[in-house]
C-alpha cells in the first residue's frame, strides 16, 4: 500500500484526518506546539522526497528544525542555510547538528559528470571541488557505483566542515560548548543511517580558520 496515486485534494483530505487524530490522542497537541518550540537537533538533509527527517527519525513536530537542499550543502555565502543555522544555534540553541546525505544522491552524481544543469552547475560545483580534493582516493575506486558513494561521503563530512568553518559555530563552541556535529548517510536501498563522523565543540581546525575575538 505504498506510492497509491494522490490528488492535491487527498492532501488536504489528509491533512483534515491528521490533525483530527493528533486532537484525539492528545488534545493540547496543537495548543502545546504553537505556544513554543524547543528542537534539540538541526537537521541539514537533501531535498530528495525520499529522505524525510521526521520519518525516518522517528520524530514529532517540534522536535527537529529542518533545513533541505540539494545534496545537503553547507555554502558560506547561502543566506539561506546562514540563517537557519543562526536561528537555530543562536535563538533555539540546539544541543545536535546533523549533515544527512544519502547514497544515489542525484546531485551528486550530477556533480560526478559533465552534464550541464544550467543554473544547478553553479550549486553542484560545491561538490566538484570536493571532488578535486579526494581524487586519488576517488580515482582508486573500482567503479563509479563505488566512486559515487564515496563522493556521497566525503561531500557529507565537507559540509560538516563546513559548519566548524563558520562564526556562527566557533562562537557557540566557545561561550556554550555546544553543539555537537555529526555527518550520517541515509541508505534508500534500506532505510538505514550510517553515522559517519561526530564533531565536538572546540574541535580542532586548521588554524586559518579559527577566528580571533568572537
Ligand atoms: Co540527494
Amino acid at each position: 500500500m505504498i506510492l497509491a496515486p494522490k490528488t492535491i485534494e487527498s492532501l488536504l483530505q489528509h491533512n483534515k484526518d491528521w490533525a483530527k487524530e493528533r486532537v484525539r490522542e492528545d488534545p493540547d497537541f496543537f495548543k502545546r506546539l504553537s505556544g513554543l518550540q524547543t528542537p534539540k537537533f538541526l537537521w541539514i538533509g537533501c531535498s530528495d522526497s525520499r529522505v524525510p527527517a521526521n520519518q525516518i527519525t522517528g520524530t514529532d513536530p517540534g522536535e527537529i528544525f529542518v533545513h533541505r537542499n540539494v545534496a545537503n550543502l553547507v555554502v558560506h555565502t547561502d543566506i539561506n542555510v546562514l540563517s537557519v543555522l543562526e536561528y537555530a544555534v543562536t535563538q533555539l540553541k540546539v544541543e545536535h547538528i546533523i549533515v544527512c546525505g544519502h547514497y544515489g544522491c542525484g546531485g551528486v552524481l550530477a556533480a560526478m559528470g559533465r552534464q550541464s544543469f544550467g543554473v544547478l552547475n553553479k550549486w553542484l560545483r560545491n561538490i566538484k571541488d570536493v571532488y578535486r580534493l579526494h581524487e586519488p582516493e576517488l580515482m582508486a575506486c573500482p567503479d563509479d557505483v563505488a566512486r559515487g558513494r564515496l563522493l556521497v561521503e566525503l561531500n557529507v563530512r565537507e559540509q560538516v566542515l563546513n559548519l566548524a568553518k563558520t562564526s556562527i559555530l566557533q562562537k557557540a563552541w566557545k561561550h556554550e560548548h555546544r553543539p555537537v556535529l555529526h555527518g550520517w548517510v541515509y541508505g534508500l536501498e534500506d532505510g538505514l543511517i550510517k553515522p559517519l563522523v561526530d564533531m565536538q565543540p572546540g574541535h580542532d581546525l586548521h588554524p586559518l580558520y579559527r577566528y580571533e575575538g568572537l
